[in-house]
């Protein structure tokens, strides 16, 4: 049994908790809030079995295997380095870190320290993200020619709320352009060329469009809080297309179409408890084997996206606190 704690009590921490409290091969064993009474109502509420009213003591806890981290994207490196510092393997959420210096940092300590390390890229890990991998590896639609993604959702403005909050590492990009992003590069690798615009406001990207050239294939990406959109992807080929359903980083559903956009084939897995299983099984897995990266998730891949991050907010102006 793999022994997880958790750090944070928010809202992507109650959904991961949710899985994993069903997941075989893991124990909830400890959570952790900056307020005691939070992690206590969380360790209740799921039946973890330790409760912890600090990041830090919970990081000591010799009972504990690896941590997952659910606090906004400023804080991600300061607690992962506490776990990876502490002897914990670590699964943080995406963002992985504010820049690729922090990013890099994690990972060549968790190498340094033999520990497994991972963003919590849970696309990757879905069986329908993995389906469309194995039909493009099959050359079911030729040559990767073009792909699509986006990923904006309507928030109403909140001072308060992390995601436009620039202390927090809000904005668009991080928060929901990294999906897009990491498809594209899974599929197309390190671009060329990246040319991108944002509009910056409340200190944070309310939105902004990513066009990424490759030697022979190009690819788009909007992301954004000021418009709700339907969240699909599409990947063209030579010869056919995977279009994935509505948000697409989550979508049950993979069509892959004919040149015509004529249906071939449609793989339609949905969740087995609520998506997030795939991620944690993942970990079970690379754990329970020795790795000290997953496969599915492995750094480069994180790599490459937190540069192409970079590269954009650095054309957009756009500075966290402290970097
Ligand atoms: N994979 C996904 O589907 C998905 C979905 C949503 C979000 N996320 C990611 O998950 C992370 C957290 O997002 P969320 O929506 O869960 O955020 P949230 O609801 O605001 O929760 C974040 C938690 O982090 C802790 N925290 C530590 N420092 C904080 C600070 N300065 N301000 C606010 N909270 C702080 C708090 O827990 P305590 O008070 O208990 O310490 C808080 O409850 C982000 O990295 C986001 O990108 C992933």
């Amino acid at each position: 049994m793999l022994r997880w704690g958790i750090i944070g009590t928010g809202r992507i921490s109650r959904l991961f908790a949710e899985a994993l409290i069903k997941c075989e091969g893991s124990e909830p064993a400890a959570v952790a809030s900056r307020t005691l009474a939070k992690a206590e109502a969380f360790a209740d509420k799921y039946g973890f079995g330790k409760a912890y009213g600090s990041y830090a003591e919970m990081a000591k806890d010799k009972d504990i295997d690896i941590i997952y981290i659910g606090t906004p994207m400023s804080s991600h490196y300061g607690d992962a380095m506490l776990c990876l510092d502490n002897g914990k393997s670590v699964l943080c959420e995406k963002s992985v870190a504010l820049n690729t210096k922090q990013c890099e940092e994690l990972i060549d300590k968790a190498k340094a320290k033999g520990l497994f390390f991972m963003e919590a890229m849970w696309m990757k890990c879905r069986p329908v993200y993995l389906k469309a991998k194995q039909l493009i590896a099959e050359g079911r639609i030729g040559k990767i020619e073009y792909i699509q993604a986006d990923f904006c959702n309507f928030y109403k403005y909140d001072e308060n709320d992390r995601l436009f909050r620039a202390d927090c590492g809000g904005g668009a990009l991080l928060d929901a352009g990294v999906y897009p992003l990491t498809m594209i590069t899974d599929m197309l690798g390190v671009p060329c060329e990246v040319v991108s615009r944002a509009h910056l406001a409340h200190e944070v990207d309310m939105s902004n469009s990513i066009l990424l050239r490759y030697k022979d294939a190009y690819a788009s990406v909007d992301s954004g809080f000021e418009v709700q959109n339907r969240n699909n992807a599409v990947i063209v080929g030579e010869k056919g297309s995977i279009l994935f359903g509505d948000w697409f980083f989550c979508s049950s559903e993979a069509a892959l179409l004919d040149e015509n956009r004529e249906e071939v084939e449609k793989a339609v897995i949905p969740p087995e408890i609520n998506g997030y299983e795939y991620e944690i099984r993942e970990c079970e897995r690379c754990m329970e084997s020795g790795l000290t990266e997953s496969p599915l998730v492995p750094h480069e891949g994180t790599l490459a996206v937190m540069r192409i991050m970079d590269e954009c907010r650095r054309s957009w102006g756009l500075v966290y606190p402290g970097e």
